[in-house]
């Protein structure tokens, strides 16, 4: 737990830009930064980092809130977890309050297998620094491998020792539970119920998070026999999802953003042996095929991946494969192609930085034209093969996102194909249309760079529509039929609650006495007996009513660091700029200052809203009228009538406060 005083200091310190740029690159657009946002796959940059507001979100997917939030949900943390991932990273003095027991055993799951992984992680590296075994075995083979000190240290390799339960004991007798090294996976409970290391007799190659956590490990043996599996890795836990981590990602993180680009490689040690030799900026997929999570991890960074394979057969299938995915996701990629029998790990080892980038600049091919090279040469001189290679190659170029980058590959391949150059435009438009005919589900969001409006696909994708007429066939997506309504009328609680609304003038009896925008809200909603419906919301009007009042209270500060993160997203959402408000609003707004309008803006949303209620209410009274005449439901139907025609007068004399309102707003 940590104390108030010391959230403050956190909250205060972190500040958006840079939070957020340790994970997204951003740039600059007018007093805003943008960037391709982390929590979806996003194909044009829809992350926005406000510096001024200390916010950041997501106009595509709406994620997003301020820097403790972000940690959050990028980390994926606890509230209090992620205010100590940013103590660290600002260096603020966290004072714990002592943990009881009780605390201790609720602290996540997540948590536990993190710690418990950072245990293994120096063990497994004292093992090959200080124990014999380690040093003879594990230590040596790394040093025979041409591994300097410094690089086992960068990337904290380690040792598991040969002994069946060694670290297992090891862990147990430190206090580290058995259900987690199980749900890690660092030991495996056997049927006959003994636990054992998974790792016995392996060097060890910690996987770390992009937030430089140890989330894996994978194990090589050191034996030469086929019978032994060469690596052995962790297995998919609450903490580590295989297809969303790349090997290497931690410490290249910074490379790639330096570079613009990013090398793909295979395997742990071709990473290690390229950093070695001065390359920083290549990750590894560790062997399979990418995932979509891992593509999303790069395009962060970088537009421009240039994979390196080996140049044998399995190395350019390998190469192959998978890469359709990339070029889906909008990536410009480079293949080069090592010499025969090498691989970027025994090729490092022969190079230094210069002479390997020489050799990758001499030798790298964009995909397209490698990819076509290949089936050329394959296809030989038979039509029928050619025919098929035409539309393989129109497939790779159709998926492409960019129309212009298709333009210059149709070109490019209509010479090196030998074809005309209008069937491949055509061939290409016709299999876009069909995949998009495949793709397209009702209420996802288009690619089609036209609707590229953010506004538009704000509301599109979160339904944000206010409607002019309240109409009982609007279903708002979040369950609540007065969704907008109660949204206009938050818009105010969040961004002005605190501010006064009026005051009453001192008469001799009684002091002057000021109304907050929260207490109006709150007291003219119970005025009608009425509640905001969504349970959240009505949690931060009653928030801010009870708070408005204290001197250093603003509400915009207070939700947009509430720790309920539901609270502190709807804030974010409404803080930001972009929320549609109704037309009158925004006419009105283009007036004068919001801000300085408060007294006739916050009465009427309220005002809105209860009409809207009253319509509703009044629609449902139609129709349950309705079915009473048809069931010939004398009594029944007369209640209702009488009970419209109260509603009815309600409405009226709301109109009327309305208009009265107005009418003295105008004096
Ligand atoms: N891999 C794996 N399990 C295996 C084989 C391979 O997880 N049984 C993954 C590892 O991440 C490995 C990568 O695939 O790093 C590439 O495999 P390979 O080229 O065989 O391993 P190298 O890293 O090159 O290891 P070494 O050079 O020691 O053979
Ligand atoms: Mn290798």
């Amino acid at each position: 737990m940590l104390d108030q005083l010391t959230i403050e200091r956190i909250q205060s310190a972190a500040q958006i830009t840079d939070v957020v740029s340790d994970f997204v690159t951003l740039r600059k657009r007018g007093v805003n930064y943008v960037g391709l946002c982390p929590f979806h796959e996003d194909k044009t940059p829809s992350f926005y980092v406000s510096p001024a507001k200390n916010i950041c979100k997501c106009f595509a997917c709406g994620e997003g809130g301020a820097p403790v939030h972000f940690i959050m949900k990028h980390e994926q943390l606890t509230y209090y977890e992620a205010l100590k991932f940013l103590a660290k990273k600002y260096g603020i003095e966290v004072k714990e309050i002592e943990l009881t027991d009780e605390q201790k055993q609720a602290q996540g799951d997540r948590e536990s297998m993190f710690i418990l992984n950072g245990f293994a992680q120096k063990i497994f590296s004292s093992n090959l620094f200080e124990h014999l075994e380690g040093k003879t075995i594990g230590l040596s083979y790394f040093k025979e491998r041409g591994f300097r000190e410094d690089t086992i240290k960068k990337f904290q390799l380690g040792y598991s020792l040969e002994e069946r339960d060694a670290f297992t004991k090891q862990a147990l007798n430190s206090g580290y539970k058995k259900e987690y090294l199980e749900k890690t996976g660092l030991s495996i409970i056997r049927e006959d119920g003994y636990t054992i290391d998974r790792f016995r007799g392996r060097v060890i190659f910690p996987v770390h998070s992009l937030a430089g956590k140890v989330v894996a490990f994978g194990g090589r043996t050191l034996k030469k026999d086929d019978k032994t599996a060469k690596y052995v890795n962790s297995p998919e836990s609450e903490i580590y999802h295989k297809g969303n981590e790349l090997y290497g990602i931690y410490l290249a993180r910074q490379a790639i953003v330096r570079h613009d680009r990013c090398f793909l490689v295979e395997g742990y040690t071709d990473v290690i042996s390229m950093h070695q030799a001065g390359i920083e900026n290549v990750v590894a997929s560790s062997g399979t095929a990418l995932t979509q999570g891992q593509i999303r991890l790069i395009h962060r960074f970088t537009s421009n991946v240039t994979v390196l394979y080996d140049g044998d057969a399995a190395g350019i299938k390998a190469a192959v494969r998978g890469i359709d995915l990339l070029l889906e996701a909008g990536l410009n990629i480079k293949v080069v192609l090592l010499p025969e029998g090498e691989d970027p790990d025994s090729f490092a080892r022969k190079q230094n930085a210069s002479s390997f980038i020489d050799y990758i600049k001499k030798n790298e091919t964009d995909f397209v034209r490698f990819k076509t090279g290949l089936l050329i040469e394959d296809a030989g001189n038979d039509p029928i093969k050619k025919a098929r290679l035409i539309n393989e190659i129109v497939d790779t170029i159709a998926i492409i996102p960019e129309e212009i980058i298709r333009s210059v590959y149709i070109k490019e391949c209509s010479s090196l194909l030998d074809t005309d150059e209008r069937i491949l435009v055509r061939a290409i438009s016709k299999k876009r249309k069909e995949v998009a005919g495949q793709k397209i589900k009702p209420g996802q969001q288009s690619n089609d760079p036209l609707a590229e409006n953010k506004e538009d696909i704000e509301n599109q994708v979160r339904g944000r529509n206010r409607p002019d007429e309240f109409s009982t066939s609007t279903v708002s997506p979040s369950g609540y039929p007065f969704d907008s309504f109660e949204k206009a009328i938050l818009h105010f609680v969040i961004r002005y609650g605190e501010q006064i609304l009026y005051s009453t003038e001192a008469t001799e009896d009684q002091e002057s006495v000021s109304v907050r925008v929260a207490e109006y809200i709150i007291r003219d909603l119970e005025q009608d007996e009425l509640k905001l419906e969504n349970p959240t919301y009505r949690r931060i009007l009653e928030e801010a009513s009870e708070r408005c009042k204290q001197e250093d209270f603003i509400a915009e500060r207070y939700f947009l660091n509430h720790s309920d993160p539901e609270i502190n997203r709807i804030a974010a959402d409404l803080v930001s700029d972009k929320y549609p408000l109704s037309k009158i609003h925004s006419k009105l707004k283009k007036v004068e200052e919001e801000v300085d309008r408060l007294v006739e803006l916050v009465p009427y949303e309220v005002l809105n809203y209860k009409d809207a209620v009253l319509k509703k209410r009044m629609d449902d009274l139609n129709y349950q009228i309705k079915s009473a005449q048809e069931q010939n439901d004398t009594e029944k139907s007369t209640k209702l009538i009488s009970e419209l025609s109260l509603l009815w007068q309600e409405s009226k004399k709301l109109l009327a406060k309305h208009l009265g309102e107005r009418i003295i707003l105008k004096f």
